[in-house]
């Protein structure tokens, strides 16, 4: 897909990699709808984003279907229909699953904590795609769909939550490639390392110094390099049903 005057809805496009994969997308001269929940983020997004290009927001939770809907229903009618979805917005809320002191448990991994993971990585892309492949599918346009899993989906320390939705992403990545490749609607998936963010920037520089080292490549990874590779996912039409490992080697 050329994204030269094409549709792309980004969740979590206020900041971070949405916004940088916003970019991309707009430096290839697509339009934009952006959703997010930060109204102000948002605002300052499309500043960022100049007037070059047609940039809307929506605001809207993506782990809420009848906000789903309804802000998929707009960005149809507004733009006239969508050819392509990065399913990027996403939480964290790490913790052990058990914690044990002197053989006494401390805390558990509550259902809040674990649910609230699934509702916004797993259950809001879930939504998101069904909204945006039935718009596609409706109109008879070709789309690309692209999620945002993550190099823990393998498992990883404290992230149970966050694990099992960044898998559960995958698998329904693999799911819809084959459902809707009938309608000429592409799905593909990106696990990012770490990569340099305000968060990472904020890290103590030891236990920065101490990711930077595990990966061969020596370096966290850039917001520039993972827009390439969305940009790689939409452009190349021989790729679905498949993740891009885009990581510096790093091994959980
Ligand atoms: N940054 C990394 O190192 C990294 C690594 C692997 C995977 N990822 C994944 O990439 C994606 C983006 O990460 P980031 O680092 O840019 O995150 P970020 O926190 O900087 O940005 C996430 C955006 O999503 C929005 N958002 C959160 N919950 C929402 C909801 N319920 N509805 C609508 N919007 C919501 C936030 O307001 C924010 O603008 C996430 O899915 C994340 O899991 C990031």
């Amino acid at each position: 897909m050329n994204l030269q005057g094409k549709t792309i809805v980004i969740t979590g496009g206020a900041q971070g990699l949405g916004l940088e994969m916003a970019k991309m997308c707009a430096a290839q001269g697509a339009q934009l709808a952006l959703i997010d929940m930060n109204e102000s983020q948002l605002q300052q997004a499309k500043t960022e984003l100049g007037n070059q290009i047609t940039v809307r927001t929506y605001i809207a939770n993506v782990a809420v279907e009848a906000e789903v809907e309804a802000t998929f229903a707009a960005i149809d009618t507004d733009f006239d229909g969508i050819d392509g979805l990065i399913n990027n917005a996403g939480i964290l809320r790490d913790g052990l699953l058990l914690k044990f002191k002197d053989g006494e448990l401390q805390s558990k991994m509550s259902l809040q904590q674990f649910q609230s993971v699934i509702d916004v990585n797993l259950t809001g892309v879930f939504l998101c795609g069904r909204e945006a492949a039935a718009s596609m599918v409706k109109r008879g346009r070709k789309g690309v769909i692209i999620n945002m899993s993550s190099v823990a989906r393998s498992g990883n320390m404290g992230q149970t939550n966050y694990a099992a939705a960044k898998a559960g992403v995958v698998a329904m990545t693999v799911t819809w490639a084959r459902e809707l490749g009938r309608y000429g609607i592409r799905v593909g998936a990106i696990a990012p390392g770490v990569i340099r963010t305000a968060m990472t920037d904020a890290m103590k520089p030891e236990a920065r110094d101490r990711l930077e080292k595990m990966k061969p490549v020596g370096r966290l990874g850039e917001a520039s390099e993972i827009a390439h590779t969305a940009k790689y996912i939409f452009e190349n039409d021989f790729f679905t049903g498949r993740v891009v490992e885009i990581d510096g080697g790093i091994s959980m």
